[in-house]
């Protein structure tokens, strides 16, 4: 598996990892855990040592049950979670973010617990909190780095200026945030502020959702339910977005059929392809999906096939939120 080291931190992370969310929350209904630590253990298998949670997926439940897939065998595993955005412990609902330095602490000890381990691998801010700011919430974190909790920092979705000012507090090891042929908005100002810095980037859904992958073939494939965040609240998953979103897919699968690629395959290509600086954690629920993704790494795509891939950000409908 291609490896490429997180930031200034040397950590090597596999080029794919395992965005783990979906597995507990948001995309419908969650997994029964015997089949996810099935599906953890074997990534871990096929290579994948870079996985991801946060304490507010499924509402902790998604980092106990990555503490009990890897309960004894964190050595062989990157562990990144995350804090800040605070949910009503009875409905769920966002009710904010919390990045204060009592907030960094706290959370942290409760990741550790749920998780089982004694030191988080890569510790990030979810969502910047407005009300605090940032050179606080890095020093705390910059603090539970000395004290051998966490051993690496991050930021999620945050913009140039604060990763600048966090980086000047604390070495910021990685940036998360969204990123695909879709979704290219940090390409003007935050990406280069990444490479400046030394700050890796960690693509989070790198397949637009699932929408990359050429899953959805028509109008009726729409991903529709309660519990489905896409259908609930995406923009792009919405009616008439929709249809043109998947218009544009057309283009992704269409360079996949010409290179005997999947299209999910084009799609981590691309992303891989942006810089030795860039790994990604794709998000599934199923070994065979997780098999196609890995297989993105013996697909290359050639300066004209990217140029086609950078045309179709332009013609997406709907925001990202
Ligand atoms: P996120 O980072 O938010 O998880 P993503 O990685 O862009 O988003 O996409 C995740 C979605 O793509 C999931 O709905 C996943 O569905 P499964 O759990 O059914 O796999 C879907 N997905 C991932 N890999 C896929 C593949 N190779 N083919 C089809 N769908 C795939």
């Amino acid at each position: 598996m291609l490896q490429r080291n997180l930031g200034s931190s040397g950590i090597p992370v596999s080029a794919i990892g395992l965005g783990c969310m979906g597995l507990s929350e948001f995309y419908g209904e969650p997994m029964q855990e015997a089949d996810a630590i099935k599906l953890l253990h074997e990534s871990v298998e096929l290579g994948i040592n870079h996985f991801d949670t946060a304490e507010i997926y499924g509402q902790g439940r998604n980092e106990q049950l990555l503490g009990k897939a890897f309960a004894g065998r964190w050595d062989e595993i990157v562990l990144a979670t995350k804090f800040g955005p605070q949910r009503d412990p009875s409905t769920g609902a966002f009710v904010g973010i919390d990045g204060s330095p009592a907030s960094v602490r706290s959370s942290c000890e409760k990741s550790l617990t749920r998780l089982g381990t004694e030191r988080i691998d890569l510790y990030y801010l979810h969502r910047v909190d407005p009300n605090t700011q940032i050179e606080d919430t890095v020093g705390e974190l910059g603090r539970l780095v000395q004290e051998g909790k966490v051993a690496a920092i991050g930021l999620s979705e945050a913009d140039a200026e604060t990763i600048e000012r966090a980086h000047a507090v604390h070495p910021v090891t990685a940036l998360q945030t969204e990123y695909s042929i879709f979704s290219r908005d940090i390409e003007k100002d935050i990406l280069p502020t990444c490479v400046k810095l030394g700050v890796s980037l960690v693509a989070y859904s790198p397949l637009g959702r699932g929408m990359l992958t050429g899953r959805y073939a028509t109008a009726g494939d729409r991903p529709t339910g309660d519990n489905d965040f896409r259908a609930q609240a995406q923009p792009r998953f919405q009616p008439g977005n929709f249809e043109n979103n998947l218009n544009l897919v057309e283009a992704v699968k269409r360079i996949a059929s010409q290179k005997e690629c999947d299209a999910a395959q084009v799609a981590l290509a691309w992303v891989l392809g942006q810089g030795e600086h860039v790994v990604t954690i794709p998000g599934t629920t199923k070994l065979t999906n997780l098999k196609t993704n890995l297989g993105a790494l013996n697909c290359s795509l050639t300066d004209e096939e990217r140029t086609t891939l950078n045309a179709l950000e332009d013609k997406v409908l709907g925001a990202r939120y």
